[in-house]
């Protein structure tokens, strides 16, 4: 069953044409980065054009690339929430158009469980269930992986998500967005222990997490600097950094997966790029027998490909929608 899917919760516009939920035959990715890189961050306003002046030609390129017509599709998926409201009814007005005009049916997809379903994609053989650290911009998880489309969120985090704590921490290392990314990049060559970091842990919830405290450690220990007129080395302290966030993760889903009893650990969203926590990651599970599944690179960020595997699923299960469909600016994954 082909599915063709699209995505346009941030700054990516995104369309896919998906066999079975698992086979990629095509994956266009118009990214609005070098747009949005001059403000340092993501301008909603900005983004929601950009959308809308793409979808047309990234869906159609889509199509042609998977040698298909809306005539070889039997079902259109698309990202309804959470995201940029703005950005997301792209996508969906887009997607329900086409529905309309096809007879399609279609399919709404919650944008965190297609970060989790990139995973079925690079791994044919992964099934639920599984536990998930799902880490993005906007949301850090730790979620049980029940079925397909049953999701139980067992841990989260109290103020930034792991991608936002990048991204900032990045800023303040005088850093270009996208911030993770070159944060990732420069720290490969400093020293982890350079700086000393808090390890913050919150109080009675021990699978939750809470970043804002390092982000402010950095802050300090710039300021500080500045102040006695002493140079930062920021592959150093960046690299203390990462070392800091990645460490709240592992240990968190570490004790997670013993308390419940998950020998199969999962990682999605656009921080499951970082290489350090690929790396920690890959060593907790070899440390207790575990098997870890990672998407490859260029699913980890948003694409539409992993809305159509997700988008299968979604639709076999039933989960279909009508034209009243409407996008959703928060919305749990449960
Ligand atoms: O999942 P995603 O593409 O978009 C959201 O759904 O939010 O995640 C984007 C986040 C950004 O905060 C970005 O800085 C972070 O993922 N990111 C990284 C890396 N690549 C992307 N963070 C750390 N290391 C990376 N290599
Ligand atoms: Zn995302």
């Amino acid at each position: 069953m082909k599915i063709l899917s699209i995505e346009s919760s941030c700054d990516e516009t995104a369309a896919a044409v998906v066999e079975d939920g698992r086979r990629v035959l095509s994956s266009i990715v118009a990214s609005q980065v070098e747009e949005h890189k001059i403000y340092g961050g993501v301008v909603p306003e900005i983004a929601s054009r950009r959308h809308v002046e793409a979808i047309s030609g990234v869906v159609k390129s889509a199509l042609s690339d998977a040698n298909c017509t809306l005539d070889d599709i039997e079902a259109i998926a698309v990202t309804y929430a959470p995201g940029l409201i703005g950005a997301l009814l792209v996508g969906v007005n887009y997607a329900k158009g086409l529905s309309m005009a096809s007879g399609l049916p279609l399919v709404p997809v919650h944008h965190l469980r297609s970060h989790i379903a990139a995973n079925y994609i690079t791994h044919p053989e992964l099934k639920p269930p599984f536990l998930c650290l799902v880490v993005s911009g906007g949301h850090s998880h730790i979620v049980e992986v029940k079925d397909y489309t049953s999701f139980k969120v067992i841990g989260y985090t109290h103020d930034d998500a792991a991608g936002e704590a990048m991204d900032k921490a990045a800023r303040a290392m005088g850093l270009p967005y996208p911030g993770g990314l070159n944060l990732d990049r420069v720290a490969k060559d400093g020293n982890p222990n350079a700086y000393k970091m808090p390890h913050p842990r919150v109080d009675g919830a021990p699978y939750d997490f809470s970043f804002s405290g390092l982000k402010t450690a950095v802050l300090n220990t710039i300021n500080q600097a500045k102040q006695k007129g002493e140079e930062i080395s920021v592959p150093d302290l960046g690299a203390s950094y990462i070392k800091a966030v990645v460490n709240c993760l592992t240990q968190n889903t570490e004790k997670a997966a013993c308390d419940l009893g998950y020998n199969k650990i999962v990682l999605a969203g656009g921080v499951s790029a970082n290489s350090v926590l690929r790396r920690d990651m890959e060593a907790l599970c070899k440390k207790h027998g575990w098997e870890l599944y990672a998407p490859e690179l260029k699913y980890c960020g948003d694409n539409g490909a992993m809305v159509g595997a997700q988008g299968y699923y979604e639709y076999v299960s039933g989960n279909t929608a009508d034209l009243s469909l409407n996008a959703v600016a928060s919305m749990i994954i449960e």
